[in-house]
């Protein structure tokens, strides 16, 4: 099994949204038996909190379902757990790089990282930019892209 983590600041947003978009990709595309998807965030203030509103109605709009997907905070142990901890900004980085122990494997990388073109490689906070559309369009391409990678990298 392959396993990815998507991690913002507070695990309402931009995660969660990302964790929504790559399993319904996943889906689609038949993969679902091989790949798993979760998400946290690198804050507790939200911990058992559903996805922002800004994030539900987003979601919904494109047809993709957030049932189920509930906050929660990252720990040592998903830098095990996960082969890919895919962040949202530097911040983010940063915040996972402390966790990091001596059994830590996991490829830790933003997610627009796998976009080469993209000038910023920061996925902007929607919590303080209130645009969740932008947040939606960097989010497919981003999750596009690393699906691709996964593709080619594990051969499937
Ligand atoms: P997210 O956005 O990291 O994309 O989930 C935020 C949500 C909550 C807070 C900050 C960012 N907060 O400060 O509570």
């Amino acid at each position: 099994m392959i396993k990815v983590l998507f991690v913002c600041l507070g695990n309402i947003c931009r995660s969660p949204m990302a964790e929504a978009m790559f399993r319904d990709l996943v889906k689609k595309e038949g993969l679902e038996h091989m790949i798993i998807v979760d998400s946290a965030g690198t804050g507790d203030w939200h911990v058992g909190n559903p996805p922002h509103e800004g994030t539900r109605n987003i979601l919904k709009k494109y047809n993709i379902s957030s049932d189920g997907i509930k906050a929660r905070q990252i720990g040592p142990v998903d830098l095990h757990d996960f082969q890919y901890v895919v962040a949202m900004d530097t911040s983010n980085i940063q915040n996972i790089e402390k966790l990091k122990k001596s059994n830590s494997t996991a490829h830790i990388v933003r997610l627009l990282d796998y976009l080469e073109d993209a000038v910023d490689k920061n996925v902007p906070d929607p919590y303080f930019t209130g645009n969740f559309e932008e947040v939606y369009e960097l989010v497919k391409k981003g999750c596009e892209q690393l699906l691709k990678q996964l593709r080619t990298t594990h051969n499937i």
